[in-house]
């Protein structure tokens, strides 16, 4: 029995060690493929493989809306740690799943963008050419995008710029669904965001305020003042004190980044409070599984305590970049701007991200 159980085993393994490199070596994309030069050549930005220094700009056939989308001329675009997740292949896990084991499948990168329509298929009622837009479609890092009408996308209000517009849709919606959907801000209650100079906090801490929320953000000293100045309340220097040491206790905590442990977060939230994890860490941090594992334990640890503590994943929809325009519209929310690159310096936007220092987001500018 004991023979029959080891090599039952054992040929499991081989199995799927065979199956991993038969995977692996036949992981490819696009690039092999499209060798002729596009009849309609546009710009955009390009990897083959994995890795910030195989980022190219070329040209590639101009897309073709289909009669849901609409054909967007994209004025500029913005940089997220979701874009050096794709370039890096990190965690390793999500090349497991479906993105690439050896190379990236998708070799478009680049989500948010802002720009003005210049056609629309034919099932389009909600947007005509000429409509100045933004949101969020795959393959942002191009002279055009092809977003659904009834995906990411929303009008972009008149006073607002399109790189302020094209920093908001991964940043903004995700502030927003976590303050709104998970943590359900109420007015009045003390929430933290830690990690509130980047592009997600520094909408946070708007969205917070526009709540009604009596708001805490955590940066370093230099960012101190510009935290202020989007309305926080309390602005907590990480480099001075540590927030979870101090006496104050939390409704919400948004993390941005997951410096502390999880019961060190605990220890610092009201009896029902929620903590609200967003962020994974940088490029090097946990390659091999990324924030998953912090996942599974605040999973496992919810059910036994009155406080809730989870993950949440930002889900870009029309209907929230309209609420964020509004909100932009009325005064109530402005995005902050930290550098602009051009669409051929897309690498060096992303190295200055990888950084993991930016105040407010990281902008490309699409001429
Ligand atoms: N779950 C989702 O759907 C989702 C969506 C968007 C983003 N994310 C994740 O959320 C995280 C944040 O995204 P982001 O776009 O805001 O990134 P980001 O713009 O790169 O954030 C940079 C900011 O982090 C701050 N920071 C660095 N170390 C810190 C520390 N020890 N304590 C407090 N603040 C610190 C920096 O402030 P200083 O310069 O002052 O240090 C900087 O302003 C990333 O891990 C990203 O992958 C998740």
């Amino acid at each position: 029995m004991k023979r029959i159980l080891k090599w039952t085993f054992g040929l499991i393994f081989l199995a799927l060690v065979i199956w991993f490199e038969v995977a692996y070596w036949t992981s490819t994309n696009d690039c092999e493929h499209n060798t002729a030069a596009p009849a309609n050549p546009v710009k955009a930005i390009v990897y083959c493989d994995y890795g910030l220094t195989n980022l190219k700009l070329q040209d590639v056939e101009k897309p073709v809306p289909n009669d849901d989308q609409l054909l967007v001329r994209v004025r500029a675009a913005s940089v997220n740690p979701y874009d050096w997740h794709f370039i890096e292949g990190t965690p390793y896990i999500m090349r497991g799943m479906g993105v690439g084991l050896r190379k990236p499948k998708d070799t478009r990168l680049g989500v948010d963008f802002a720009g003005t329509v210049e056609a629309v298929g034919k099932n389009v009622t909600q947007f005509k050419p000429g409509d100045e837009v933004f949101g969020g479609r795959g393959g942002a890092f191009a002279e055009y995008v092809c977003p659904r009408a009834t995906r990411a996308v929303a009008l972009k209000p008149a006073s607002v710029t399109f790189e302020q517009a094209a920093s908001v849709n991964i940043a903004g919606i995700t502030a927003l669904q976590a303050l709104r959907d998970k943590g359900k801000v109420q007015p009045g209650q003390k929430v933290l965001i830690n990690g509130a100079s980047g592009g997600v906090g520094t909408f946070a801490v708007q969205i917070a305020k526009s709540f009604g929320a009596d708001v805490t953000g955590v940066c370093s000293t230099r960012n101190v003042d510009l935290v202020t100045s989007l309305g926080a309340d309390h602005v907590i220097d990480y480099t001075k004190e540590d927030f979870a040491k101090g006496e104050q206790r939390y409704d919400v905590i948004l993390d941005n980044v997951p410096n502390h442990s999880l019961s060190e977060c605990r220890r610092i939230l009201t009896p029902n409070g929620k903590y609200v994890m967003i962020g994974g860490g940088g490029p090097n941090d946990n390659r091999w599984v990324g924030p998953f594992g912090r996942v599974i334990k605040a999973m496992v640890m919810s059910p036994f305590t009155s406080q809730k503590m989870g993950m949440m994943m930002a889900d870009a929809n029309g209907k929230d970049l309209t609420i964020l325009a509004d909100m932009m519209q009325s005064g109530k929310l402005k995005p902050v701007i930290d550098r602009t690159y051009k669409l051929n310096e897309v690498p060096a936007a992303i190295a200055y991200l990888e950084e993991g220092h930016a105040r407010g987001k990281v902008v490309i500018t699409v001429e």
